[in-house]
């Protein structure tokens, strides 16, 4: 198919890591992109950046906390307001609230729950209703490789992900007798301000050290090659894609000890800066 002007992309979380590279790369195939996420300054640095790059259609921008009840709406009103339709929609703004589960702020993990979750599930379900209404479209939704098992001190989050590859493989399945196409994407340890942040939390295991770590730019790359060619479900790297399987063979009690060894935070940096 050839990409014109008038084939849009919505990128959420697009300002910077995985999200950005995936603008990136998108605006260098051709489409236009309308670009999603909280923080307006951040937002029109990134808009800049791409404009700079390769590629030459149309960029729109929307701040907005997706993180708040309601705002899927106000992504359907940003993208309506346009009168053009959204042939991809990328799902991939998320964050991480790291810690004891008990010990987390409870209005940080009830915006992590909105955004991983509820909006990333309404945002499917509203542009996932004019895709099969078009018979045409595709959805990349990002999860992590803590989708595959428990992730004690990240217990919520790891569960949230598991939603989002659940709930992915499910949708693809609904949607792909209509033309359109669901693939999940689950990047391991990546280089960007997420995990920056893991670190700052105390979170330091060989596992996760920066040198393993994919850059953004491959998580990216992997990600469209995966959505493009419409595949359910894509683990990130040789690595991680045998460790999630080998999680789904053993026993899960072998499985959650081996996790609560490997996500624990190194006792000074917890207490320095308390948890959440
Ligand atoms: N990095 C990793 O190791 C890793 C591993 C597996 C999965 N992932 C997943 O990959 C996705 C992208 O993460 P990343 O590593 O690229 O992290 P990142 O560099 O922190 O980027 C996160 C993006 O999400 C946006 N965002 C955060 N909260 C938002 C909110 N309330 N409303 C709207 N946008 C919001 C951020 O923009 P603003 O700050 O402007 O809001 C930013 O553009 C996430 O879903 C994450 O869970 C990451």
């Amino acid at each position: 198919m050839e990409i014109t002007q008038d084939h849009f992309a919505l990128v959420t979380g697009a300002s910077g890591g995985i999200g950005f590279e995936i603008a990136k790369q998108l605006r260098a195939r051709g489409y236009g992109l309308l670009l999603v996420s909280s923080d307006a300054e951040k937002l029109s640095k990134a808009r800049a950046a791409l404009e700079r790059g390769p590629g030459s259609g149309a960029i729109h921008t929307a701040a907005l906390d997706l993180a708040k009840p309601g705002a899927s709406q106000a992504v359907v009103d940003f993208t309506t307001s346009l009168a053009v339709d959204v042939e991809l929609l990328i799902n991939n703004a998320g964050f991480g609230a790291y810690g004891e589960h008990v010990e987390l702020d409870a209005e940080r993990l009830a915006r992590m729950l909105q955004l991983n979750v509820t909006t990333l599930a309404e945002l499917c379900l509203s542009y996932g209703k004019s895709m099969k209404a078009r018979g045409r479209g595709r959805i990349l939704n990002v999860a992590s490789t803590a989708a595959y098992q428990p992730t004690p001190f990240f217990a919520a989050y790891g569960a949230s992900k598991s939603f989002v590859l659940s709930f992915s493989e499910a949708l693809a399945k609904e949607l792909e007798d209509h033309g359109v196409t669901v693939t999940c994407l689950s990047p391991g340890p990546t280089d960007t301000a997420f995990f920056s942040d893991l670190e700052r939390r105390g979170l330091h295991n060989v596992n996760f050290e920066p040198a393993v770590r994919d850059s953004a730019s491959a998580v990216a790359k992997i990600g469209l090659e995966a959505l493009f060619s419409g595949k359910l479900s894509r683990i990130v790297g040789t690595k991680n894609f045998w460790r999630a399987w080998s999680a789904r063979l053993a026993p899960r009690s072998v499985v959650a000890r081996i996790a609560k060894g490997m996500m624990r935070a190194s006792p000074s940096a917890s207490r320095q800066l308390g948890q959440g």
